[in-house]
């Protein structure tokens, strides 16, 4: 069946290789990516790398023809298009699959909500609006499990507010998204796929993005940590691209949108620990692992001292890297029955960490993790 498919968040990590499989897997599929214009290039342009990146083997018909670029932004009332235009659009779309978001920490609270909860809520608007103009048979969000913040235990797909508090504005504004994604489910077809902490490709290791667990890893790497405040047994959830993009296709595929909630996760069986991962690093880079230390020791007594001791880039990684502390200490580990259960006949399975995390390891090497810096 032919769907004229919203895509938003293309030039990011996940968006890019949730395209490449859209764009594979059905010629008659019509992508609309909303995109905004950058400091050097304009929406167009950046369209382009995009599709001239894409690997041609897979493509069922050449893309070029399939995909129009849509300039916006979320975090402006209807995205910034005039009222014409964006009318225009909402009789077209049939699907629309929001995966653009700020996965950064350190923002403040407003400015995250401004693009993950306000824009959000322009993308609901906007599916409202396709509803009037038309009709509409998917609205696929992208979330995360962290919308679990500091809770801790097993976390279901079906729960949300349990009151939990959160390690940062990005688990926030995430949390307020979904909950907002989710009044909407009695009059949209919704469906929400929460992954975990995304990494590289599990067959290659590459990976278009460095932020998030990458972020700690190279200042480990770069010799910028002097102790992890950390307990080996914590567990850590990370999930290969390829996988979540798989997963998250298959399902918009063969599942209809009733408002379920997939953890796109390791889950239980598969979820590693920080002492596993830093072991790992260790072999691999023949650097030994900065010394594990509880976490109230940290705050109490080694911050302060280090604080006043450390200056130049070793100072800076300690302030950046102590974004990353909540996750180091978090009890999360995220059920995924939903997930195991529709994807039964697919093949696919979450890999164990260990099949795929030297590989991701050699090219964060092979790449000096993107050059980006610091
Ligand atoms: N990476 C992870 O570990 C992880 C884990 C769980 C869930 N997720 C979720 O997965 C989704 C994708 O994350 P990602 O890792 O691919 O992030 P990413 O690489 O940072 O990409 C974010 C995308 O969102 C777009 N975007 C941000 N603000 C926008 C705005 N105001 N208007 C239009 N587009 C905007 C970015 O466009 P620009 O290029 O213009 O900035 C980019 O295309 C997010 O919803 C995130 O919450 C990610």
């Amino acid at each position: 069946m032919s769907s004229q498919i919203l895509l938003t968040g293309v030039t990011g990590f996940l968006g890019m290789e949730l395209l490449q499989r859209l764009l594979a897997h059905d010629p008659n599929h019509h992508l609309f990516l909303l995109v905004r214009s950058s400091r050097s290039e304009s929406a167009q342009e950046r369209v382009q790398g995009i599709l001239g990146n894409l690997n041609p083997r897979t493509l069922v018909e050449p893309a070029g023809s399939r995909v129009e670029t849509i300039e916006g932004d979320i975090a402006l009332d209807r995205f910034g298009l005039d009222p014409h235009k964006y009318d225009a659009l909402a009789r077209r779309i049939t699907h629309i699959i929001h995966c653009a978001a700020t996965v950064r920490f350190d923002l403040s609270l407003d400015e995250a909500r401004r693009t993950n909860t306000q824009g959000t809520h322009h993308m609901l608007d906007f599916a409202e609006r396709c509803v009037q103009q038309g009709h509409l048979d998917r609205f696929d969000y992208i979330g995360t499990s962290y919308v679990a913040g500091q809770r801790r235990g097993i976390i279901k797909e079906s729960e949300l507010d349990c009151g939990q508090a959160f390690a940062n504005s990005y688990e926030q504004s995430k949390f307020e998204a979904e909950r907002r994604v989710r009044e909407y489910v009695p009059r949209l077809p919704i469906t929400i796929f929460r992954p975990s902490i995304i990494v590289g490709n599990s067959q290659t290791g590459s990976t278009a993005s460095f932020q998030g667990a990458y972020k700690p890893l190279r200042l480990y790497v770069k010799r910028l940590i002097v102790c992890i405040p950390a307990d080996k047994a914590t567990p850590v959830d990370i999930v290969p691209v390829d996988y979540v993009a798989d997963s998250v296709c298959y399902l918009i595929e063969h599942q209809s949108p009733h408002g379920e909630c997939y953890h796109i996760t390791a889950g239980l069986d598969r979820t590693s620990t920080i002492g596993e991962l830093v072991k790992q690093t260790e072999q691999f880079f023949k650097i030994p692992a900065p010394r594990l230390i509880s976490l109230s020791t940290y705050r109490r007594f080694i911050r302060p001292i280090l604080w006043l001791l450390l200056t130049g880039a070793k100072r800076k990684a300690m302030y950046n890297g102590e974004f990353y502390l909540p996750y180091l200490s978090s009890q999360l580990q995220f059920d995924n029955s939903n997930t195991v259960r529709d994807l039964k006949g697919s093949g696919l399975v979450a890999p164990r960490p260990e099949a795929y995390f030297m590989k991701m390891l050699q090219f964060c090497q092979e790449s000096d993790f993107g050059r980006e810096p610091l």
